[in-house]
């Protein structure tokens, strides 16, 4: 327990699915872990990721959509849950540039691409048309602009031609579920 007690605390904001986060929280599980997840934050309430918070019986909150709500909702929920780093997985809200000042703690993205190569949605389907030979997966520090703050770890594949948006959306997220947990484990 004393080994736990002593891991960071980490916050996940979502917005869906929430794979990332379900294998953030599978491998804070490990011993050698360094890190586990204590809050989780959703702007959507059927977000499927909140499920897998309740069942892991991590503290989890639904806020309302209007982003000056969530922000002053989750600063007060990340002090009094002493969040060291914030983590968005799938999260499709921006953060706004006072919220990023205000927690004074680091806060992760992981995006779909190797950044800074397409920046924004559709990464996938870009990727493909632009006929890019790889893609990937990127986590980076989140600043005040899009996509753009200092890269931690990327992760890359090839693509190939029998490639579709989809098959490439499934490589790439099975890499994002190792370079979430890698980048967190390199930033500690
Ligand atoms: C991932 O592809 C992530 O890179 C992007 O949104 C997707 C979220 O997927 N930012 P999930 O909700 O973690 O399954």
């Amino acid at each position: 327990m004393a080994v736990l007690n002593s891991r960071l605390k980490v916050a996940v904001f979502i917005s869906g699915r929430g794979s990332n986060l379900k294998a953030l929280i599978k491998n804070s599980k490990l011993k050698k872990s360094k890190y586990k997840v204590s809050l989780v934050l959703s702007n959507k309430s059927d977000a499927r990721g909140l499920s897998f918070a309740k069942k892991n019986k991590i503290k989890n909150y639904f806020i309302e959509k209007k982003l000056s709500v969530f922000e002053s909702r989750a600063l007060k929920l990340i002090k009094a849950n002493k969040i060291k780093v914030i983590c968005l997985a799938g999260f499709m809200k921006i953060l706004s540039p006072n919220f990023i000042k205000k927690t004074k703690i680091p806060i992760l993205n992981i995006h779909p691409s190797l950044l800074p190569k397409l920046k924004g949605l559709n990464t996938h389907e870009r990727a493909i048309k632009a006929k890019h030979k790889f893609s990937g997966c990127t986590v980076h520090y989140v600043n005040e602009k899009l996509d753009s703050g200092k890269i931690i770890i990327q992760k890359k594949v090839k693509i190939l031609k029998s490639d579709t948006t989809n098959s490439l959306a499934k490589k790439i997220l099975k890499l994002e579920h190792k370079a979430y947990t890698e980048a967190l484990e390199k930033i500690f």
